[in-house]
């Protein structure tokens, strides 16, 4: 996973955006500019692509990401929007407004870019290279900051160039992005519009529509990368397990999965840390669905996603608040 890439910059003419879209169809990684920043894409829908843009960020725990797409009637392919949301998004896409919103039964969307929650955050960028590059994959596009994790955010290539080298496959240079700072992110409790992250778009515009917004409240919906906003199993979970008893089921790793578990769910066979980076959601709410009781979990590598692996198994093996 640490292997480096031969990085490509383009222009953004016809060349670079079929580029950028190729690569992200294929399941690799193209940074592009938004209106807010630049964006380090990934094909929302694959989960490995997903997991290596944490890989690429170096970021040790999962927070969600937003997800870019081309209209209103992309976004409804995957999530359900409120009359509220509706209205939201008819008034402000495209721009630097994202919105937090349920995730569709039939949604195709990786659980990774959701950290395994009932929601997908999702925004329409409304820079015309961001739209070309989208539209070129055929994809909806998760892109967090095209920065390495705890760096400042990119606001033109080769802020991106400088940080991302040999991580990323391409990018597409569209020069210096116009807002600077991300997109507002709202959240919605009933149909109440909640501030989860000031942004590009003002308050004032947005209560304009909604009233005045809420804060993130503790217990009702929380602001991310904050422990309780992601999903935590049913089930108690024991980490570093070297061996299982028959009231376990299991979430192995690698070739050799422990023997004499009521059920076996194996984040990856090949001990590829990408694969069970994009396994690990599904299978915990899996698991919750057959109705485990107790899961015990292999070791993971504390090396690459391993660590961010390992801080959201740790999670979701801390004692629940109830
Ligand atoms: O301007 C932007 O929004 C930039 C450009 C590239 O579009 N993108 C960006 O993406 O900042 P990202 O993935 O770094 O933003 C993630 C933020 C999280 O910190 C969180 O505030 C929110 O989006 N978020 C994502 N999914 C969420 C969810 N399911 N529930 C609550 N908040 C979520
Ligand atoms: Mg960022």
């Amino acid at each position: 996973m640490s292997d480096a890439k031969v990085t490509i910059v383009y222009t953004p003419d016809d060349t670079g955006i079929a580029a950028a879209g190729k690569a992200l169809a294929e399941g690799r990684l193209a940074a592009f500019p938004t209106e807010t920043v630049y964006g380090l894409g990934a094909d929302a829908t694959n989960g490995e692509a997903v997991a290596s843009i944490y890989a690429a960020k170096g970021r040790p725990s999962f927070n969600p990401l937003i997800v870019h797409v081309k209209s209103v009637e992309h976004a409804a392919e995957y999530v359900t929007f409120s009359d509220i949301a509706r209205k939201l998004a008819d008034r402000f896409w495209p721009g630097p407004l994202t919105l937090v919103l349920p995730r569709r039964g039939d949604c195709t969307l990786s659980l990774l870019v959701s950290a395994g929650l009932a929601t997908a955050a999702i925004r329409c960028p409304d820079h015309p290279v961001a739209q070309a590059v989208i539209a070129a994959s055929g994809k909806p596009i998760a892109a967090p900051s095209a920065n390495p994790s705890g760096r400042i955010s990119p606001t033109s290539a080769a802020h991106v160039y400088d940080g991302l080298q040999g991580k990323v496959d391409v990018i597409v240079d569209g020069g210096n992005t116009e807002i600077g700072v991300e997109s507002t992110v709202l959240g919605f409790t009933a149909d109440k519009a909640v501030l989860l992250r000031p942004g590009g778009l003002p308050r004032a515009a947005i209560e304009e529509i909604t009233g005045p917004l809420l804060a993130p409240q503790a217990g009702i919906i929380t602001s991310p990368g904050q422990l309780s906003s992601h999903y935590a199993p049913n089930a108690k979970v024991r980490l570093n397990a070297t061996s299982v008893s028959a009231e376990e089921a299991l979430l192995a790793f690698g070739p050799v999965p422990l023997a004499g578990a009521t059920q076996t769910l194996n984040l990856s066979k090949r001990a590829d840390l990408l694969e069970a980076a994009s396994n690990l959601f599904a299978m915990l709410h899996t698991l919750d669905e057959a109705g485990a009781t107790r899961i015990a979990v292999m070791p993971i590598p504390q090396e690459g996603l391993g660590e961010a692996i390992n801080d959201r198994l740790k999670r979701a093996a801390a004692p629940r608040q109830s």
